[in-house]
């Protein structure tokens, strides 16, 4: 079956870097650092990203491109008759579940969208903020629309194929993003009281530092690069040969990480300043950032109006790209594995993940008292997927790639499209063979208790 590429050098890049970046960046990553206690926080989550996150990714985009196949038929295909294809069914789960709590935060963007459009922020004070972001959580209603609305966004521009989708929204939306980001950056240190939020963030206390921490970090790792469910693996299969695989890893997690930094640099120091506490949780973004808005240009209310809408509509295309790359995980696998048309495979993934999804949505509000293990339905799939799925994903990744694989099929791979130094090859051999698995299961085993 012939197979459809990515067009061009950038497209690639950018068609990774738009799965990588997300609400992983804006949201998550913001409300993690906050509950882990800030600055110690970033840098054991830099750490992750550099020692378990580049090796990992680089193996996904050599399985990927290797095999020209979805994450199963890419274990079949170079480990056939064993039981590496499990390996890729995990994936395909977890992208699965991801996909059905993400497009909920994903529904909120447009709901703020919506009232950002309506001119709905003007005249409020922090409280308000809040107390608006509760109610509509918690509504039975807004929030399955919107959610239901995005996952079908999700799923039309997936039937329309790779190159069209994924990599002409990715190259207009990705620049535009990272501009209004760093715009909101100085507004938000200009703010009164922001330095509390610079120190928060720049200033690590590590007596904060938990087993939690570590777990929370390495969680965040995978779940912003989108690593360790084969999502990568998939878009590398769209890759031709040109493409030299580790600068594309390089660029699409320098993208990703300086992102998620400037994120945090908008967020807390106007958490700080307008009195919202860094421990909010999944809400944080969505009080605060709505205050930078007003009190950075209430003075011309017109920029404040401006300035909401395109940040908002810019954090709903991000959240798209990267609701597209978790769709097409499972698309991919049920139309290659099953023979599905490409149709029916993304209406048996919307459907799936809309009957979740609306689990998840109503687990914030009515059904809120339903917990399992102390979790509601949403935190139990956000735990569940970045903290335990995707990490044991990456490790099982870093051990097929470093031990199974053919190291002649893994150099080649590195070797074309411009290649590396067999120093920098041999730097990513031992890492990916060695510090990786330890790391990985260390962190696990801390989290148990077993190292205390
Ligand atoms: N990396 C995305 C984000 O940070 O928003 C979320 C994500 C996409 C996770 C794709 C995993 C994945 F496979």
């Amino acid at each position: 079956m012939k197979r459809a590429n990515f067009g061009s050098k950038i497209g690639v890049v950018l068609a990774s870097a738009g799965s990588a970046v997300g609400l992983g960046n804006v949201w998550r990553f913001p409300y993690e650092t906050g509950q882990n206690g800030g600055a110690a926080f970033i840098l054991i989550y830099l750490g992750c990203v550099l020692l378990l996150g580049m090796p990992i990714m680089i193996s996904e985009f050599i399985i990927g491109r290797h095999s020209q196949a979805n994450t199963t038929g890419a274990y079949k295909f170079l480990a056939p008759n064993t039981h590496w294809k499990w390996l890729g069914f995990w994936g395909v789960m977890t992208g699965f579940l991801i996909l059905s709590y993400y497009s909920v935060v994903a529904g909120w963007t447009l709901e703020y969208v919506m009232e950002a459009l309506l001119n709905g922020f003007t005249g409020k004070i922090p409280s308000d903020f809040e107390a608006s972001f509760v109610s509509f959580s918690q509504n039975p209603w807004r929030p399955l629309l919107w959610l239901a609305f995005f996952l079908l966004l999700t799923h039309f521009i997936i039937i329309k194929g790779v190159e069209k989708g994924i990599e002409r929204s990715s190259k207009i939306m990705m620049p535009m993003l990272f501009l209004i980001i760093v715009m909101l950056v100085f507004c938000s240190l200009s703010l009164d009281g922001s330095e509390k939020g610079l120190e928060f963030l720049l200033k690590p206390d590590f007596s904060k530092v938990t087993s939690g921490t570590f777990l929370g970090a390495m969680g965040q790792a995978f779940f912003s690069l989108s690593l360790g469910m084969g999502c990568l693996c998939t878009y590398a299969s769209y890759f031709n040969k040109n493409t030299n695989l580790t600068k594309t890893a390089f660029s699409v997690a320098g993208i990703d990480t300086v992102i998620a930094v400037l994120a945090g640099l908008i967020i807390f120091p106007a958490a700080f300043s307008v009195g919202i506490e860094p421990d909010k949780g999944a809400s944080l973004v969505f009080i605060t950032l709505p205050n930078v808005f007003q009190s950075a240009f209430g003075d011309v209310p017109v920029l404040a109006y401006v300035f909401s809408l395109m940040f908002y509509l810019l954090l709903a295309l991000a959240a798209l790209t990267s609701t597209i790359s978790l769709h097409e995980v499972a698309t991919a696998y049920l139309h290659e594995e099953f023979g599905f048309s490409r149709k029916k495979a993304a209406w048996c993934v919307t459907g799936c993940c809309l009957f979740l999804g609306v689990l998840c949505s109503l687990s914030l509000g009515v059904f809120q008292w339903f917990k399992i293990a102390g979790f509601t339905f949403f935190d139990l799939f956000d735990f569940v997927t970045a903290k335990l799925m995707l990490p044991l994903g990456g490790l099982f990744i870093a051990i097929f790639a470093g031990w199974f694989l053919d190291k002649k099929i893994v150099k080649d791979e590195m070797m074309t499209g411009g290649g590396v130094s067999v120093r920098l090859f041999m730097a990513y051999r031992f890492v990916l063979r060695y510090f990786v698995p330890v790391g990985i299961s260390a962190i696990f085993l801390n989290e148990l208790g077993v190292f205390s």
